[in-house]
């Protein structure tokens, strides 16, 4: 864990097998009241260029409670949106902050930005990947589980950032990831092969088209919204290319009868998720939400050196 001290975590794959197994026990331990972090005097900085609830208050709440503090700089209210560029931002809050949390859209500009800053960049969600939710998903698989390798997560909608560090994070721990989706909207080639050549042989990463075959069997069954937040204008021809997507009882029926449901949020109901499946016995969608704080707060220790040796 201490080789994470100051490294950056801009894509699930950016840390080992080993790591993320850490991180979430380190999780389960803090949320258990096990272990403590202190980060008393650090700053964490929120550069979030899209909405959010979940990731801000959740990095907002876990750095207050490791002692430490979370500045808001968004564009609208920096120079970041008058223009200053990035490398210039990057520098100069490298002197004020111990790290940054940044949501946008291209992955090139967090890429810019961690060029840039000597302090740790984390991804809090790009068009291309949300690692710190995937922590958070595959914590809350390992306590209704008790161990995630071998599991099948089944996620069925589009293959999108979510779906793609769901599967970089899965193949990182032994989790068989299958997404389910319709024909043009699958995950990117390349974040596929790269997951594929992650899990080796010990797991099965894989896209199918079929709802019924993604989720058989599985002990987990996620999905997402079906249009991401800067496709608000292909909303109704994504509706209509997913028709028949949409995770119900009778979709739920066709898992594991031990399986989880599981949405990052927000969910629109009748659409990508029926709400039955979201309010049903099987969903932890909330347990999920909670672990966003748990699976932060450990990254948080782990980047800033915050941990109990
Ligand atoms: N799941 C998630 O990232 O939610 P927010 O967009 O509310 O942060
Ligand atoms: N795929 C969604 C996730 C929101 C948390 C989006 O990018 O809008």
């Amino acid at each position: 864990m201490a080789a994470l001290q100051g490294r950056d975590f801009l894509s699930s794959a950016d840390i080992t097998p080993e790591q993320t197994q850490a991180l979430l026990a380190l999780a389960s331990d803090l949320k258990a009241g096990r272990t403590r972090i202190d980060l008393s005097g650090r700053s964490l900085g929120l550069i979030f260029s899209k909405a959010s609830t979940r990731t801000r208050v959740s990095f907002t709440v876990a750095m207050a409670r490791l002692g430490g503090q979370t500045i808001d700089l968004n564009p609208q209210v920096s120079q970041v949106g008058r223009g200053e560029p990035v490398a210039d931002t990057a520098r100069v809050l490298s002197r004020y902050v111990d790290a940054l949390a940044i949501r946008t859209f291209a992955q090139e500009e967090l890429q810019e930005y961690a060029h840039w800053a000597s302090i740790p960049v984390i991804n809090a969600l790009t068009d291309l990947e949300h690692p710190c939710q995937a922590l958070a998903d595959y914590l809350t698989l390992q306590e209704r589980f008790g161990a995630v390798e071998g599991l099948t997560l089944a996620y069925v909608g589009d293959g999108n950032n979510v779906a793609h560090s769901l599967m970089l994070c899965g193949a990182l721990l032994g989790v068989n990831v299958r997404v389910g989706c319709p024909q043009g909207y699958a995950p990117s080639p390349a974040v596929l092969q790269q997951a594929q050549q992650l899990a080796g042989d010990r797991c099965r990463i894989e896209v199918v088209h079929e709802p019924v075959a993604a989720v058989r069997g599985a002990q987990a069954l996620y999905t997402d919204v079906w249009a991401s937040m800067g496709q608000e204008e292909e909303k109704g021809a994504r509706e209509r290319a997913f028709a028949g997507w949409c995770l119900n009882e009778e979709l739920l029926a066709e898992a594991d009868g031990r399986a989880i449901v599981l949405h990052c949020l927000p969910a629109y109901r009748g659409l990508e998720i029926s709400a039955g499946a979201m309010e049903g016995s099987s969903s932890r969608i909330f347990d999920q939400a909670e672990n966003r704080l748990h699976a932060q707060q450990a990254l948080l220790g782990a980047l800033l050196g915050g941990c109990q040796p």
